[in-house]
C-alpha cells in the first residue's frame, strides 16, 4: 500500500479524479494566480454536484509545469497532479486527444499511434492513481472520470484495494472494429476493469465494452456484470445531464431576458437567430451547418430571409493540428459565406472564438430562435440539454444530430443526420418554420425530459450503484490484513515468479477422511489462472502420492507442476526407491499395521515412499498410544525418516522435504520471487529455504518461519484470487511498457 503522509482528517471519503480539475489555473507575470472554469462538458456536470458535497476533486490546472499547492474551496479540496510540458505533449496532447479521442469518435478524424505517448500515459495515470491512494480515506468512493484516465481503476485497486472504484466515460465507447486497432486495447480494457463499476452514456456503449472483455480478455458476462479474474465488475448505462433547475432558474432571472433583448437588437432585431455552440472540436460538425445554412442561402431559400447565424466557439486542444486545421477550415467558411451573403453592418454569420460567462451564454439560449447542434459523434452533448433548461418561455427548436448521446433521450427535437447535407437543410428549414404550436409541444416534451433527469439524478444514480457493489467489494481480500495485500502486491512484479502451495489444510480444508479432502473451488480458480500467466509457474507441493494428486485436485491438472510425497515425487523424477529402500518400505508398512491393527479410528495411507498414519479419528488416549509406539519402534530405524504434522505421522524411507523439492523447482524454473503458502509442520521445511525476495504464508495458527499469515483455506483463496490480480496486471503493464504494443 502507498504509505499516505495525511491523516485522517486531511483525507476524503468521496475523491473524483479527472484530467481537469474544474478551474484552470494560471500564473500571472507577477506571481499571482488567477482561475477560470474549465471548458468542456465533464467540469460543467461535475462541478455543481462536487461544490455541494465535501470531497476531493484530482485534477491538472490545465497548464505545462504549474506547481499548485492543494486548495480547499466551499468544503471541495482541489488536489493538484502537475504535468510537464513533455507529459502535456504526449499524454494529454497525444494519447488522450490525438490517439483516443478521435478513435472512440467513430475515428473522424485519422488517430495516431505512438509507443512514447502510450508510455507517458501509463506514467500520468499512474501518478493519478497514486494522488488518489494518497487522499482516499479508508474505504472511501473514488470515482474517476474519462478516457484520459482508463488505467486508473486497476492501478488504483492495486495501491489501495479496500476503496470502491466507479469510473464514468463521459465520451462514447467504440464498436470492437474500431477499438481493436489500438495496439494497447487489452491493457486499457484491463485498466477499467479494476472498477467496481463502469457506467457509459449509453447502453451500446456498455454492451461494446462487454464484447471487448469477453472477446480480449475471456471475460465473462452476464446482464449488468462482467466477471473477471474472480472479482464481479458492473456496467451500466447513466446518460450525463446538467444542473436543469439551477439553468432555468438563471434564465428567468430579469438581467438574462434583458440581456437577451438587448443581443437580438445588437444583432439587428433578425427575423430568426440560429445559434451554434460548442468546444471547437471537430467532432461538433460545426463545418455541417455552416453548409446547410451556406446553401440554403445561396438558393435564397425563404426559410432563411432575414434570418442570422451566431456560432460561439470555446478554444480547445489549439496546439493540436487537427484543431489547428479545422478552425482555419471554419474561419475560412465563416469569411467566404459572410463575404458571400453578408452586408456592411449585418454579417450572416456572428461567430466568437471565445469563452463566454454562464449569464451570457444564458442569454444566447434564451434568444436563439433555433439551436444547431450538428455532431458527427458525442458522447452526450450537454449543450442541447442547456438550451432546452434554458428555454423558460416554452420557445424555440433544436436541430439535433443523431449520433449524440443527447438524441437517445430528446426525442422530440428534430433530428438529423449530419453526413446528409440535404437532411440538415431540411431540418434547419423545418425549424425555421416551424409553427408556433408544434414548436411549444416539442420543447415542452424536451423539457419534462431535462428538468426530471437533472445531473443530481445522474450522480445519485451512479453512486448508488456503486454503493450496490460494497457487498461484493472486494470479497477476496476481505479477509486479508494489509500487510499480506502488501506483500503480495510487492511479490506480483518480479520477472519469474513461482507459487508453491500445500494442498491439506491449505487448498483444501481439513476433514476427516484424508479421501474425501477437495480443494475450494476459487483457489484452484486462482490457481489455473496464475499458471497461464507469462513468466509465472504454480506448483502445488503436497504430502500425497503423486498418483492421487489430480484426483484431488479436481482432475484438470493443466499446467501446474506437481509435487508428491513431500517433495520425494515429480513429473519426469527417475525411480524413486532403490532396491533396499523398497525392502525397508515392505517392513515397514507391515510393523505399521501391526501396530495399528489394535486400534480403531487410526488409518493407514501407503505411499510410493512411505506411511502416513492419520489420527484425525482416533481417541486422544489411542493416539498417543500409537504415537508413542511409533516414535519408539519404527521411527528410530535407520533409513526411516519421520515428517511429525497435525494428527499425522509420516515415515519414508527417503529423506527429502519440501524445502529441498521448493528450492531445486525454484533454481530449474529460474524463478527470481517464490510465494509458499502451506499450513502444517511439514511446510516450516519449505518457509526456511525461502530468501529475502520471497514470500512465505503460514494458514492458522502456531509457530512458523513464514513472515505472514492468513486465518484459514478461504483466506487462501481470497490471497490467491488477489495474486493473480495483481500478477495479471504487472504482467500485462510490464509487457506493455517493454513492446510497447500489445500483441
Ligand atoms: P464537450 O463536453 O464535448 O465540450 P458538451 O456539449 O457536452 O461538449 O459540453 C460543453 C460545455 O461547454 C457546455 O456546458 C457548454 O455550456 C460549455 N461551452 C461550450 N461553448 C462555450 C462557450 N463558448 N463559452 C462558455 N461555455 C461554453
Ligand atoms: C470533453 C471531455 C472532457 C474534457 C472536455 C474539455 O467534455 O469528455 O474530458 O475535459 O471535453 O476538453 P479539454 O481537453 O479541454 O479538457
Amino acid at each position: 500500500m502507498t504509505p499516505t503522509t495525511r491523516t485522517a482528517s486531511e483525507q476524503s471519503e468521496l475523491v473524483v479524479v479527472a484530467n481537469r480539475l474544474p478551474f484552470d489555473f494560471e500564473v500571472l507575470p507577477d506571481g499571482s494566480t488567477t482561475a477560470h472554469q474549465s471548458p468542456g462538458g465533464l467540469v460543467t456536470a461535475l462541478e455543481p454536484i462536487l461544490s455541494r458535497q465535501h470531497g476531493a476533486w484530482i485534477g491538472w490546472g490545465g497548464k505545462p509545469d504549474l506547481d499548485l499547492d492543494p486548495v480547499t474551496t466551499d468544503g471541495l479540496s482541489l488536489e493538484p497532479v502537475p504535468l510537464s510540458a513533455d507529459e502535456v505533449n504526449r499524454y494529454y496532447e497525444g494519447f488522450s486527444n490525438a490517439t483516443l479521442w478521435p478513435l472512440y469518435h467513430d475515428a473522424v478524424a485519422e488517430s495516431e499511434f505512438h509507443r512514447e505517448w502510450w508510455d507517458t500515459y501509463q506514467q500520468v495515470n499512474r501518478r493519478f492513481a497514486e494522488k488518489a491512494a494518497e487522499v482516499a480515506a479508508p474505504h472511501a468512493t473514488v470515482w474517476v472520470h474519462d478516457y484520459q484516465l482508463q488505467l486508473v481503476p486497476q492501478m488504483l485497486r492495486q495501491l489501495r484495494p479496500d476503496v470502491r472504484i466507479g469510473f464514468f466515460l463521459h465520451i462514447p465507447f467504440p464498436p470492437s472494429e474500431l477499438f481493436n486497432r489500438l495496439p494497447w486495447r487489452r491493457q486499457i480494457i484491463t485498466g477499467l476493469l479494476g472498477a467496481d463499476l463502469i457506467g457509459f452514456q449509453l447502453a451500446g456503449g456498455a454492451r461494446n465494452f462487454a464484447r471487448l472483455a469477453r472477446q480480449l480478455l475471456g471475460a465473462e458476462h452476464k446482464g449488468s456484470k462482467i466477471h473477471f479474474e474472480g472479482r464481479s465488475v458492473r456496467i451500466g448505462a447513466f446518460p450525463i445531464s446538467i444542473d436543469s433547475a439551477g439553468l432555468s432558474a438563471l434564465a428567468a432571472t430579469p438581467q438574462v431576458h434583458a440581456e437577451a433583448a438587448e443581443l437580438r437588437e445588437g444583432l439587428g432585431n433578425p427575423r430568426k437567430i440560429i445559434l451554434g455552440v460548442d468546444r471547437l472540436d471537430y467532432t461538433k460538425g460545426i463545418n455541417v451547418r455552416l453548409n446547410a445554412f451556406a446553401e440554403l442561402l445561396a438558393e435564397g431559400d425563404p426559410s432563411v430571409e432575414g434570418a442570422v447565424m451566431v456560432q460561439i466557439a470555446t478554444p480547445s486542444r489549439e496546439r493540436l493540428d487537427s484543431y489547428i486545421r479545422m478552425r482555419e477550415e471554419i474561419e475560412r467558411q465563416v469569411g467566404a459565406i459572410n463575404g458571400n451573403y453578408g452586408r456592411i453592418g449585418s454579417p450572416a454569420i456572428h461567430y466568437l472564438h471565445q469563452s463566454l460567462p454562464r449569464e451570457q451564454l444564458s442569454a444566447f439560449y434564451s434568444a436563439a430562435d433555433v439551436m444547431t447542434v450538428t455532431p458527427l459523434r458525442d458522447g452526450m452533448n450537454l449543450v442541447a440539454k442547456e438550451y432546452i433548461a434554458s428555454r423558460v418561455d416554452g420557445g424555440g427548436a433544436l436541430l439535433l444530430s443523431e449520433f449524440t448521446g443527447a438524441a437517445k433521450e430528446l426525442k422530440a427535437a428534430l433530428m438529423v443526420n449530419p453526413y446528409d447535407t440535404d437532411g440538415v437543410k431540411e431540418g434547419l428549414r423545418q425549424a425555421l418554420n416551424m409553427p408556433l404550436v408544434e414548436a411549444r409541444r416539442r420543447m415542452r416534451i424536451l423539457r419534462r425530459q431535462v428538468l426530471t433527469h437533472d445531473v443530481d439524478r445522474w450522480a445519485e444514480q451512479f453512486l448508488s450503484v456503486l454503493d450496490e457493489t460494497r457487498e461484493s467489494l472486494s470479497p477476496r481480500i476481505s479477509h486479508l490484513s494489509n500487510e499480506v495485500v502488501a506483500s503480495l502486491t510487492e511479490i506480483s512484479s518480479t520477472s519469474r515468479l513461482l507459487v508453491g502451495v500445500d494442498f491439506d489444510g491449505t487448498l483444501a480444508p481439513m476433514v476427516d477422511d484424508p479421501s474425501a479432502a477437495r480443494p475450494l473451488e476459487a483457489s484452484m480458480e486462482a490457481l489455473h489462472t496464475l499458471a497461464a500467466l507469462p513468466g509465472t509457474e504454480v506448483a502445488v507441493i503436497s504430502g500425497r502420492a503423486m498418483a492421487d494428486l489430480p484426483t484431488l485436485l479436481g482432475g484438470e491438472v493443466g499446467k501446474l507442476h506437481l509435487i508428491g510425497s513431500h517433495g520425494g515425487e515429480s513429473a519426469g523424477k527417475p525411480e524413486l526407491l532403490d532396491q533396499a529402500a523398497k525392502t525397508r518400505l515392505a517392513e515397514l508398512t507391515r510393523t505399521l499395521q501391526q501396530i495399528v491393527s489394535e486400534y480403531t479410528g487410526v488409518n493407514l495411507e501407503i505411499k510410493p515412499a512411505g506411511v502416513a498414519v492419520h489420527l484425525r479419528q482416533a481417541g486422544r488416549q489411542d493416539a498417543v498410544h500409537v504415537t508413542d509406539a511409533i516414535e519408539n519402534g519404527p521411527a528410530a530405524w535407520r533409513g526411516v525418516h519421520v515428517l511429525r504434522g497435525k494428527m499425522v505421522i509420516e515415515l519414508t524411507v527417503i529423506s527429502t522435504n519440501k524445502g529441498q523439492a521448493l528450492d531445486a523447482l525454484k533454481r530449474e524454473l529460474h524463478a527470481s520471487g517464490v510465494v509458499f503458502i502451506g499450513d502444517d509442520i511439514t511446510d516450516e521445511n519449505a518457509f526456511a529455504v525461502l530468501g529475502e525476495s520471497d514470500l512465505g504464508i503460514k494458514v492458522g495458527l502456531g509457530e512458523t518461519a513464514a513472515t505472514q499469515r492468513v486465518a484459514d483455506p478461504g483466506a487462501v483463496s481470497e490471497a490467491l484470487g488477489h495474486l493473480a490480480t495483481l500478477r495479471r496486471n504487472a504482467v500485462v503493464l510490464s509487457a506493455g511498457v517493454a513492446a510497447g504494443h500489445e500483441d
